[in-house]
């Protein structure tokens, strides 16, 4: 069984006729976006998709989503994976360094609903380091201050690619392990003000509407 399918399949009967919907990155929101294809072919479902990354808008456009923006168009909802969900649905993400893009998209939907597979739910999170997209002049000092605020920082390296991941938007992700996470909230307000950080991956009070797939089905949290 597939549980980042179901769980993602689950979530494209949220979407209706007309909306605009904010598209994931991920391999959960994968699912959810071909779902939105096959819904589209088979169904003469009417959407347009705002993709969070290049890979959500090249599959959005493989899947033949039409594609709109920020700038033409609200979001009536928004769906996208998570690498940690806490009891209070609080998330971690950026586990693919698109968390910039896909908080700007998540907070804005009228609708945001969270898709994962059981291994993501945590009691606490921090045992994923948190994702800090950062400008790339400013390496140095970010790192110096989140050392400062008793993290182990650690610049994300490329896998087919020599050097450091390069964002979407050109910069570069310092994974940064704090341990558990006592105020994630307090925590996520920090680091955005370090000059040079853009955005980091900690997500509080942006949903109450988690799709987990389970050996046993679906749940709602
Ligand atoms: C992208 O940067 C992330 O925020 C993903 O949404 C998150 O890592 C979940 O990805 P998977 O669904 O692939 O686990």
């Amino acid at each position: 069984m597939n549980l980042k399918k179901m769980a993602g399949y689950e979530a494209a009967k949220e979407v209706k006729d007309g909306q605009i919907v904010g598209l994931g990155t991920g391999s959960t929101t994968h699912y959810f976006i071909e779902k939105l294809g096959i819904m589209i072919k088979e169904e003469g479902l009417e959407i347009m998709g705002i993709p969070t990354s290049y890979q959500s808008f090249f599959l959005a456009k493989n899947c033949n989503i039409p594609i709109t923006t920020l700038e033409e168009h609200d979001l009536d909802i928004a769906v996208d994976g998570a690498d940690e969900v806490d009891p209070a649905l609080n998330l971690i993400k950026g586990g693919g360094a698109a968390h910039t893009l896909e908080k700007i998209v998540d907070y804005s939907a009228n609708q945001f609903i969270v898709i994962v597979d059981d291994s993501k739910i945590v009691e606490t999170l921090g045992k994923f380091p948190v994702p800090v997209e950062v400008v790339p002049q400013s390496l140095r000092t970010v790192t110096k201050k989140l050392e400062d605020m008793g993290g182990i920082p650690k610049i994300r390296m490329a896998e087919r690619k020599d050097g450091p991941v390069i964002t979407d938007n050109g910069n570069f992700v310092i994974d940064t392990d704090f341990g558990l996470l006592k105020n994630p909230s307090q925590l996520e307000i920090e680091l955005n003000s370090i000059p040079g950080v853009l955005e980091n991956g900690i997500f509080c009070n942006a949903t109450n509407n988690v799709i987990v797939g389970t050996p046993d089905g679906i749940k709602r949290i």
